[in-house]
C-alpha cells in the first residue's frame, strides 16, 4: 500500500497549473456516450476515477483512448446497456451513466454505485426524476432494470434537494427525450453549467444550467465535438489550504475565480492575501492565521462541502476557535481523529465540528478514509513539525493528479513510498 512521506514546515511557493476537474470530467465522459461519433475531452484529469469511466465506456462498446490528459471516445458501436457490479462499485458517480445509457439505447440494467464514505448516499432522486421521463425501473438481487416503453419524454420535474448527480442525470436522459423537460430546484454548480456547455457543444438545446430552473428541449440526436474540461475547484481549494498551513505564497494558474469564492472569502477572514486576475488566483499567507466564525457548507453558490475537511487542516492552527457545520453530508469527519493525533484540538458533534486552533501540528503516522480528508491530512504534514506518513494515498488519487509532484514543484518535501 502506498503512503505520502512529508516533513512538514516548509513554505509553499511558486505556480501550480490547476488540473481539469474530476466531477465535471465524470459526467462528460458520460456524455460522450450520448455523442454520435468522436468525441475530444481536453485537460481530462489522469485519476483513478477517470479511468474507471473510461472502462464503464469500453464495457458499453464505446471506444476510449486517454493519452496526455486527452480522451478521445468513439461512440458508434455503443450499443452496450449493462452495467457490471464490478464497475459500478468502483466510484459513486458511475450513477451519473444511467441517464446517458438510458438516452442511448431506452433501456439500462445495473447496481447501486459505490463510493459510500461520507455516509448514506441514497439515489432516490436519481430515481424518481427518471421515472418522471417515463422510465420504469424493476429491482432484483441489488441489480436494477431500466426501460423506457414509450421512449423518454421530457416532463416538469421539481427536485427535493438540488442533488448533483440527480441534475446532471435529468440533463443526460432529457438531451434525446421528445419534448421539453423543466428542472426545478436543479444544483448549480459550475459543473453542471460545464456538463449543459458540452451537451450543447454536441448540439443539445439547454438552457438556465447554472440556475435552479434548467430547460432542456429534446433534439433528435447529439454529435461529437471537440471540449475543454473546467479547470478543478476543489484542487484549487486544497493548494489554497496548502499555502495557508504553510505561510506559503502560491500562484494557481488556470482557474477560475468566480467558481471558489465562498472558499477565497474564507480564506481572506483567516488574514489572507487573496487577489484573483483573470484566470489566476494569488494566495499569501502569513503565519498565525486568523479563526473563523462559523462555516456552513452549503450546495453552490455556498461553502463547497468538498473543501471542508482542507480548509479544516488549515484552521487547526489558527489562532482562536472556528466553527465548521457540514450540512450536505452526514459523515463526512474521519479526518478530524487523525488531524487530533498531529495535535489538533477539535470535538465534533453531530453535524458540528469545533476547532481550537494549536500553537503547532506533529507529524505522525496518518491513515486517509476517503478522498478530501487525505488530502487535508497532506495539508496538515505539509504544515507540522516533523514527519507524517499518510497511509492509504489511492483514495488522494481518486482526485488529485500526481499530488506528490505538484506540491514538490513548489518547495514541499514529500515523496511516495
Ligand atoms: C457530487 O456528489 C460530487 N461528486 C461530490 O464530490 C460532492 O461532494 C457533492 O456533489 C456535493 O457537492 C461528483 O460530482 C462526482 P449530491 P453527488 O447528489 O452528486 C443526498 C468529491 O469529494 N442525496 O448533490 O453524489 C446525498 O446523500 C465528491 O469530489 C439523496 O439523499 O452529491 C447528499 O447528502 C464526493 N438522494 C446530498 O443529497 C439522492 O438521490 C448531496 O448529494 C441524491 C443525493
Amino acid at each position: 500500500m502506498q503512503r505520502l512521506i512529508i516533513n512538514g514546515g516548509k513554505r509553499l511557493c511558486g505556480e501550480i497549473k490547476v488540473q481539469g476537474a474530476k466531477n465535471s470530467a465524470l459526467p462528460l465522459l458520460a456524455g460522450c456516450l450520448l455523442a454520435e461519433g468522436k468525441t475530444v475531452l481536453r485537460r481530462c484529469p489522469e485519476l483513478t476515477d477517470v479511468f474507471a469511466a473510461c472502462r464503464i465506456l469500453n464495457e458499453l462498446g464505446c471506444k476510449c483512448s486517454f493519452r496526455g490528459g486527452r480522451v478521445v471516445t468513439d461512440s458508434a458501436d455503443a450499443a452496450g446497456w449493462r452495467i457490471s457490479e464490478e464497475l459500478m462499485r468502483e466510484m459513486r458517480s458511475s450513477i451519473v451513466f444511467l441517464g446517458a445509457v438510458l438516452g442511448r439505447t431506452g433501456k439500462c440494467e445495473l447496481s447501486y454505485p459505490g463510493g459510500c464514505e461520507l455516509g448514506p448516499r441514497p439515489i432516490d432522486m436519481h430515481l424518481a426524476a427518471l421515472k418522471q421521463l417515463g422510465v420504469r425501473m424493476t429491482e432484483e438481487h441489488g441489480r436494477i432494470s431500466c426501460s423506457c416503453p414509450r421512449g423518454l419524454k421530457g416532463a416538469v420535474i421539481d427536485l427535493p434537494f438540488p442533488s448533483v448527480g440527480a441534475t446532471e442525470n435529468v440533463m443526460l436522459a432529457a438531451a434525446c427525450a421528445s419534448g421539453e423537460t423543466l428542472l426545478r430546484n436543479a444544483a448549480r454548480e459550475p459543473e453542471i453549467k460545464d456538463l449543459a456547455d458540452f451537451l450543447n457543444c454536441c448540439g443539445a438545446d439547454i438552457k438556465g444550467a447554472g440556475c435552479s430552473t434548467i430547460r432542456i428541449r429534446g433534439v433528435k440526436k447529439l454529435h461529437g465535438c471537440e471540449y475543454e474540461v473546467m479547470p478543478d475547484r476543489i484542487a484549487a481549494a486544497t493548494y489554497m489550504a496548502a499555502a495557508a498551513a504553510t505561510g506559503g505564497e502560491l500562484g494557481l494558474l488556470g482557474v477560475r475565480c468566480e467558481d471558489v469564492r465562498a472558499v477565497t472569502a474564507v480564506f481572506e477572514e483567516m488574514g489572507a492575501g487573496v487577489y484573483c486576475p483573470e484566470g489566476r488566483i494569488f494566495i499569501s499567507c502569513s503565519r498565525p492565521l486568523r479563526a473563523v466564525r462559523v462555516i456552513r457548507t452549503m450546495p453552490y453558490p455556498g461553502f463547497p462541502t468538498d473543501a471542508q475537511a482542507v480548509v479544516m487542516a488549515a484552521l487547526a492552527t489558527a489562532q482562536g476557535s472556528s466553527m465548521i457545520v457540514e450540512n450536505i453530508f452526514e459523515s463526512r469527519y474521519c479526518h478530524v481523529d487523525e488531524l487530533v493525533r498531529m495535535g489538533a484540538d477539535i470535538k465534533v458533534s453531530g453535524r458540528t465540528a469545533v476547532i481550537q486552533g494549536v500553537k503547532k501540528l506533529c507529524g505522525a503516522s496518518l491513515r486517509a478514509h476517503d478522498l478530501r480528508g487525505g488530502a487535508a491530512l497532506a495539508v496538515a504534514a505539509l504544515g507540522a513539525e516533523g514527519t507524517s506518513s499518510v497511509g492509504n494515498v489511492h483514495f488522494i488519487d481518486r482526485g488529485y493528479e500526481q499530488i506528490e509532484r505538484v506540491l514538490e514543484s513548489v518547495g514541499a518535501d514529500i515523496r511516495r513510498r
